[in-house]
C-alpha cells in the first residue's frame, strides 16, 4: 500500500504545473493515466461500478466523481482532483483541491479548512480511539469556521478493495462507533461544502454537486493506523 499510494502523492506533484487556466480536465486524466501506468500500477477507478476516466475532476460546485471532458479550466476556479491506484494486489486513495490561478480569499479559506479538517481527522486516528472520534474532530474544524461536511459521502476502508468497512463519516458524536485498531489502512476524505451541506446528482449518474451552487473541496489521504500512530501513506 505504501508504494502505490507513493505513486498518487508523485502524481499530485506531477499534476501541478498542468493545473493552469486553459488545461482541459481531460488532459489532466490523459496525463495522469500515462504517469500511473509508468509505476506498473493501474488506475483504480477507471471501469469501477463503470466509472470511465483514471482521475475525478470536480470543479467549483461539483463536489466529487466529475469526469474529465473538454471542457477547460479557468482563472480562479477550484478542481477537487480525486484518484487511486491498484498496485501490487492492493489499492490507494487520495484527493485534493487545486487552486487555478489566483483564487478568491474564500475559495483559498476553503480548501484550507478542509485540508486542516482532513490533518485534524488523521490526529485522531489512533489505536484505542474509537472511529466517530475521527468524524467529530473533522466536522469541529469545519462547522467552526462556517462551513458544512457533506453527509451523503463519507470515508472507507482500503485495503485488497477500494472500498472497505468501516465506513467513516465526516460528522458524528466523539467517544462513539467501534474501536481503532493497530493494522487498519483508512481513508478520511472530508468533502466540505460553502453552503449547504445538501447534494444532488447530475444528469450524467456520477457528478454530486452543491445544491445551493455554493463550492466544495476535497481532500483524501490513506492512512495506517500503526504502534506509533497515524501514517500518511498517500504523502511523500
Ligand atoms: N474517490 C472515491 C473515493 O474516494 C471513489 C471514486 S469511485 C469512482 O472513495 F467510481 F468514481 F471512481
Ligand atoms: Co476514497
Amino acid at each position: 500500500m505504501r508504494e502505490g499510494n507513493r505513486v498518487l502523492a508523485l502524481l499530485f506533484e506531477h499534476l501541478e504545473q498542468f493545473i493552469q487556466p486553459g488545461v482541459t480536465t481531460a488532459e489532466l486524466d490523459k496525463e495522469a493515466e500515462i504517469f500511473i501506468h509508468s509505476y506498473n500500477a493501474l488506475p483504480a477507478f477507471k471501469g469501477y461500478r463503470g466509472y470511465p476516466a483514471t482521475l475525478c475532476t470536480s470543479v467549483n460546485e461539483e463536489v466529487i466523481h466529475g469526469i474529465p471532458g473538454p471542457h477547460p479550466l479557468k482563472e480562479g476556479d477550484i478542481v477537487s482532483v480525486d484518484v487511486g491506484t491498484l498496485f501490487d494486489g492492493f489499492y490507494s486513495d487520495s484527493a485534493r483541491t487545486f487552486a487555478v490561478g489566483t483564487v478568491s480569499q474564500k475559495a483559498q479559506r476553503l480548501m484550507d479548512v478542509t485540508k486542516s479538517a482532513l490533518y485534524e481527522g488523521i490526529n485522531h486516528a489512533v489505536a484505542g480511539n474509537r472511529l466517530h472520534d475521527i468524524s467529530a474532530a473533522i466536522q469541529h474544524v469545519v462547522e467552526t469556521a462556517g462551513f458544512s461536511v457533506v453527509r451523503e459521502f463519507v470515508g472507507h476502508g482500503i485495503g485488497r478493495a477500494l472500498h472497505e468497512d468501516p465506513q467513516i463519516p465526516n460528522f458524528g458524536r466523539k467517544g462513539t462507533g467501534p474501536i481503532l485498531q493497530e493494522g487498519m489502512t483508512i481513508a478520511i476524505e472530508p468533502m466540505v461544502n460553502e453552503g449547504t451541506w445538501k447534494v444532488h446528482i447530475r444528469n450524467d449518474g456520477w457528478t454530486a454537486v452543491t445544491a445551493d451552487g455554493s463550492l466544495s473541496a476535497h481532500f483524501e489521504h490513506s492512512i495506517a493506523i500503526t504502534g506509533n500512530g497515524p501514517v500518511i501513506l498517500s504523502a511523500l
